[in-house]
Formats: structure tokens, sequence, C-alpha cells
């Protein structure tokens, strides 16, 4: 292999070999490929794409390098979901449990997370004690008992896409479709699913703002699923208002509970039905059945305790991650909510301490918000439009203008509600 031949050749459009590609990763991966190389192929590709074929390769390629998970002969349906992430998203904390009370396995490799979008890693962790970082033998264990397990990726699991994203993430390439893809879809296919869903998010609190990027990359995504046999299903999700009414860690988990146990915002359970019921192989009402009849909560439960946590914690989550300042922002007029930013919330979020800004900082599972109003509510006037959790007055009064700016009223209703 003649490394900058394939780069000239990828820049020239050419369509590279699968083999070409995998001894590309590989040389990467084991130090022989120098990053700058690697960057100059990571830009020939954002500027030219590539075939499903070969994107269907460098998945195959970022996956071969590392360690996957094989269940043993005759293990139930193994699936999972991955959404492409947003603002207020919880939905793995109930999905996973779930699907596995349905009788499936899910072994969800999560991540944490970056710059406005929330990641499963840092809303577990906001449990006392609980342990992301299980190796693939630990995690074969607890998924024979419980079927399901929550967890980081190891050091070996997809080392390529670790080393190669932290690449993209200095030399802006990231927001390349076959880079994207590849990147999700090894993660997910060393999980050795039968079936995975994609919650695939459009919106200001996303990272594709568009519905046609996202049908794009939801596309590509398929076409890998396809190539690979996996059955995939995709799902286009808007992500224009944070989904259900609290943004931050602790704040997220207690809402995630509530959903858990039959209750929480109805856009929340919607979303957890409508991607559980595209891969547990039950009918919806039997998934609303294991909700509302305490199963999917207690198997949760099973879960904080098999990793470290005390079940009895969740019972107290608001107090055991309190932030200083708790404070409502209340509108001086009544009206419809007609939009609520999830970028702005995000942002403010991010800035509250709840999110980090580079993959080395730490987060604040205490602060963000929470009781957020949804569009198409009335509000009348004086009344909360959300609470801030915050670490300090200042944080507060940052976190205030700019719910001022996220939330909108149409106004018209203030005299009927008075
Ligand atoms: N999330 C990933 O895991 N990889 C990407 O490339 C982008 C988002």
């Amino acid at each position: 292999m003649h490394v900058p031949t394939l780069i000239s050749r990828k820049r020239e459009g050419d369509e590279l070999s699968a083999k070409e590609i995998r001894q590309l990763i590989e040389g990467y991966t084991q130090g022989e490929v120098p990053d700058y190389q690697m960057a100059a192929f990571a830009m020939a590709v954002f500027f030219r794409g590539m075939t499903p074929t070969e994107t269907a390769a460098l998945t195959q390629a970022m996956i071969a390098g590392g360690d996957c998970f094989t269940h043993r002969p005759g293990h139930p349906p193994v699936v999972d979901k991955h959404s492409t992430g947003g603002i207020g998203d919880k939905v793995s904390l109930v999905l996973a449990p779930l699907v596995a009370c349905a009788g499936c396995w899910v072994p969800m490799v999560s991540g944490r997370g970056l710059g406005i979008t929330g990641g499963t890693l840092d809303k577990l962790e906001a449990i006392p004690g609980f342990k992301v970082r299980l190796s693939l033998d630990e995690a074969a264990a607890q998924l024979e008992r419980l079927g399901v397990v929550m967890m980081g990726q190891t050091e070996r699991f997809c080392p390529a896409d670790r080393k190669f994203y932290a690449l993209r993430d200095v030399t802006g390439t990231v927001p390349s479709i076959p880079l994207i893809t590849a990147s999700i879809m090894s993660k997910k296919l060393a999980e050795s699913l039968d079936r995975l869903v994609l919650d695939v998010k459009y919106g200001s609190g996303a990272f594709m703002r568009t519905k046609q990027d996202a049908e794009a990359l939801a596309k590509s995504m398929l076409e890998v699923g396809r190539e690979m046999q996996v059955e995939v299903r995709v799902m286009l999700n808007p992500m224009s208002e944070p989904t259900g009414r609290t943004v931050g860690n602790a704040l997220e988990v207690a809402e995630a509970l509530e959903c858990l146990e039959g209750g929480g915002p109805a856009d929340l359970r919607k979303l957890v039905l409508d991607l559980a019921e595209a891969i547990a192989g039950v009918s919806r009402a039997a998934l609303e059945g294991l909700l509302d009849d305490g199963s999917a909560r207690r198997r949760f439960d099973e879960v904080v305790a098999a990793q470290g946590g005390h079940p009895a914690d969740l019972l107290r989550l608001g107090e055991l991650q309190r932030a200083p300042i708790i404070r409502e922002v209340c509108t001086p007029v009544g009206g419809l909510v007609s939009k609520v930013d999830a970028g702005l919330i995000g942002q403010a979020a991010l800035q509250l301490g709840a999110g980090r800004a580079r993959a080395s900082d730490g987060v604040d599972f205490a602060v963000g918000f929470d009781q957020l109003v949804k569009c198409g509510e009335p509000v009348p006037r004086g009344q909360a439009v959300c609470r801030i959790h915050a670490r300090t007055a200042v944080d507060f009064d940052m976190a205030e203008a700019m719910v001022e700016k996220a939330i909108q009223l149409e106004c018209g209703l203030d005299s009927a509600s008075r």
C-alpha cells in the first residue's frame, strides 16, 4: 500500500477497494500511517464522499481492528438503538431495560456528551457508584443474567474510530456523511446485533440541522446495514425542542425514572415506544404494559445494582445531586408556547456545566433545567416556563437570559388566562 497514492486517488474521486481501505485503517491503528496522512485522507473523503460499498468497507475495517461482542449460540435477539444526539434525550435509559423485559438482549455501548449534545454515560454516572467501564466478559455475564448492559467503549472496542474521530475533530472533517456513518455503525455493529434502530435527529439541537442532511445520513447508514446483513430501521425525529421537560444529567435520570414507571412527559414516552417497537419484536401494547406495571423500572434497578450503584439512591437523586440555586423563570406575558429552542437550551445547559466543551472536560451532574414548558402549551402571565438548577448566581443569570431568548410565546391568551 502506497498511502500518498491512495490519498491522491480519493482526492480525484476514485473508488477505493475494500482491501485498500482495510490496509489503510490497519496501518493507522497500528501507528504506521501518521496522523497527517490520515487527515489528508479524511479531507479527501469530506470533499469526494464514498460509495456505499466503500463506506461499508470502512465500517468493517474499523470493527475488524478491535474486540467485538460474541454472543453464545441460541442467544435471544440482540438489539440496540442509536440516536445521533439531542437535547434532553434520555430515551436510552428507558428503552434498554424496557426492551430487555420484552425478551431481547441489549448490549448498549454509549458515548459521553460533547458540545450541546448530552451523552448516556454522563447521565448514568449521575447515579452514585454507577460503573460504565466494564470488560466484554463482564458485559456478557450481565447480558446473560439481565438481558441488558449499559457501558462505555473499552480500550479495544473500535480503537480505529477512537483515534480517527479525535483527528477529525481537530481537522474540520467531522461533518462527512460516510465518515459519520462508519464511525456510528462500527461501534453499533461491533455489538454483533440482529436488529438496530437509528433515531436520526434534525433541527436546532441536533448534529444535522436540516431534514435533508438527516435523510442523507439515514440513507447512508441503512445502506451499510444492508451490506452487513443487519436489520436496520431508521426514524427521523425533529430536535427543535428538547425531549421531555428536563435537560441536565441527574434531572434527566429522574425524568427517565418517571417514564420507566409508566408516567413522564408524553413526547418522551412516545419516542421510547416508537423506537422500542421497531426492535423489540413484541407489540406496542405489550411494551406499554411493561412500563405501566413497573417491570421496566425493576429491570433498571437491577442494572443499577449490577453496575455498582444503589437502587435506593434513585429515590433521593434530587438530594444527592442538588445544585445550590434552584429557581423558576417566569414569563411577564401569557400566551401559547410557540418555541422552545433546543439549540439555545443546549447551549445554556453546556454553560451551566451540564455538558463539556472539550472531550477532556468533566460535567456537573446536578445542574440544568426542569419543568420546561412544551410547544403548544398555554402559560398564564407570571407563571414559570422552567426551573434553572445552577451552581452560582452568575450562572443562573446567564441561563435565565438564554431561556428568555429560547422560549417564545404567542401572546393573546393573556386576558383569557388572568
Ligand atoms: N457521533 C459519532 O459517534 N461519530 C461521528 O462521526 C459523529 C457523531
